[in-house]
């Protein structure tokens, strides 16, 4: 395994500038703004890598799409969801390994999410998911994004948009099955689907939806709303409207729900190695992609009496040596007192006390082999313990997605493979 990377911490500043007017202004949006990106410059790129930092396993994120494509039936085809920076992994590592590995295409929820990967050179489809601002519908034809309609008057504008600059716009149409977030009720959805279906300037590519719980033990919700999808697929039929892709399964739905597959399935999280839930389907050999680390910044003896911490939340009952780990929840890990673990020398060292920002302390008293600057894992493996997403979940008092996101990029990704 070697270094094949490191982002620099993506410490950003974005400032508003008129969108260029040669290649990227899209019809109509010659006083459009956008936000750009600047670089710190030269400067941090050379800066030592910080004492806390995110890895990813890009040769495990390789093994994981080739293990969904050899899991899947062979006609069905994957799309998949790189929002939120490819869940904190990374979106053009992310977008890449997915398209050269059996996917056809991704899905993004801004437009900055798209920009960057087209402004990288990546050609694949991108399916825009929520709903748009009329403002963004111009970028999203000149940039040959595919767009989620959710009502007549966004596919109204966009078919004006596109029909402007004599382009046809790739159009799913999302139909809400019971989310209630976006989408057209499924009992109304028809003069929707008639309309995109008829606009010269829209092409009508994809029905879609979304399930509100895919991946529980209980199905019945999934059912019910799989059922609406059906309705709406079969008043399609009887109208004769063309489509080629319906899809509405997440990582969940595609591992239990395979009467619910069609023609695509949508998966964010399975690829990145994290199952939606601890009850759904397994997939022999997929393993998490990400792991965090640190080292041991500081080491202190504790005399009985004596606090660890914002608080006094720990008090020594007895002499006590402690690991100052200088990772806190302004880098997304959880705020926790007297909770959680890290992992140094492969063993479980516990969190005392309070942590703050940028520090966590943890006891060390039955780790004699740790020292100043050993490694410490606060997420993934290290020997044959594991602190694993769900668990961090659990202490964060939240779900697996939102600790795979939370993590800042204050803390840098460095990409490995083999
Ligand atoms: C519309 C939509 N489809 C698919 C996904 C992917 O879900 P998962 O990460 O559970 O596969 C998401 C993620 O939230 C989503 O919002």
């Amino acid at each position: 395994m070697h270094t094949v990377e490191i982002t620099p911490p993506a410490a950003r500043f974005y400032s508003v500038v008129p969108a260029p007017t040669s290649t990227s202004s899209p019809a109509g949006g010659e006083n459009a703004t956008i936000w750009r990106e600047e670089s710190f410059g030269p400067s941090t790129e050379r800066l030592p890598l910080r004492n806390a930092w995110v890895e990813i396993n890009l040769a495990q994120l390789r093994r994981n799409f080739r293990l969904i494509g050899a899991d899947k039936p062979a006609a069905l085809k994957l799309m998949s969801v790189v929002k939120d920076d490819g869940y904190g992994h990374g979106i053009l590592q992310v977008a890449n390994m997915a398209i050269g590995h059996g996917v056809s295409s991704v899905a993004v929820s801004t437009l900055h999410e798209a920009m960057i990967l087209r402004d990288a050179g990546f050609t694949a489809p991108i399916l825009m998911l929520g709903e748009r601002h009329g403002t963004e519908l111009p970028w999203c034809v000149q940039h040959h994004l595919a767009v989620c309609i959710n009502d007549i008057t966004t596919a109204e504008t966009l078919a004006r948009t596109a029909a402007r600059v004599n382009k046809r716009v790739p159009v799913h149409v999302k139909i809400d099955t019971g989310m209630a977030r976006y989408g057209v009720r499924w009992d109304a959805a028809m003069p929707l689907l008639e309309f995109v279906a008829k606009e010269k300037s829209l092409l009508l590519e994809g029905v879609m939806s979304h399930f509100s719980q895919s991946d529980e033990q209980d199905k019945g919700y999934a059912m019910l709303q799989h059922g609406r999808f059906l309705g709406v697929l079969e008043a399609m039929e009887a109208a004769r409207l063309p489509v080629h892709y319906r899809h509405l399964c997440n990582s969940g739905g595609y591992l239990d729900l395979p009467q619910a597959h069609h023609d695509m399935v949508r998966i964010g999280i399975l690829p990145l190695g994290v199952f939606p839930s601890q009850v759904c389907r397994r997939i022999e050999g997929i393993r998490p992609v990400m792991t965090v680390k640190t080292r041991v910044s500081g080491i202190r003896t504790l005399q009985p009496g004596e606090c660890v911490g914002y608080g006094m939340h720990y008090r020594a009952n007895e002499p006590r040596r402690i690991a100052v780990l200088p990772v806190g929840y302004g880098d997304g890990y959880p705020r926790l007192r007297n909770r959680g673990h890290a992992l140094i020398a492969g063993r479980r060292a516990p969190v005392i006390g309070g942590n703050a920002m940028d520090a966590t302390m943890v006891d060390i008293s039955d780790i004699p082999e740790a020292g100043m600057w050993s490694e410490a894992v606060l997420m993934g493996r290290q020997g044959s313990e594991e602190i694993t997403a769900r668990e961090l979940a659990q202490w964060k008092g939240t779900v697996t997605y939102e600790v795979l996101v939370g993590w800042r990029t204050r803390l840098p990704r460095v990409y490995l493979d083999e």
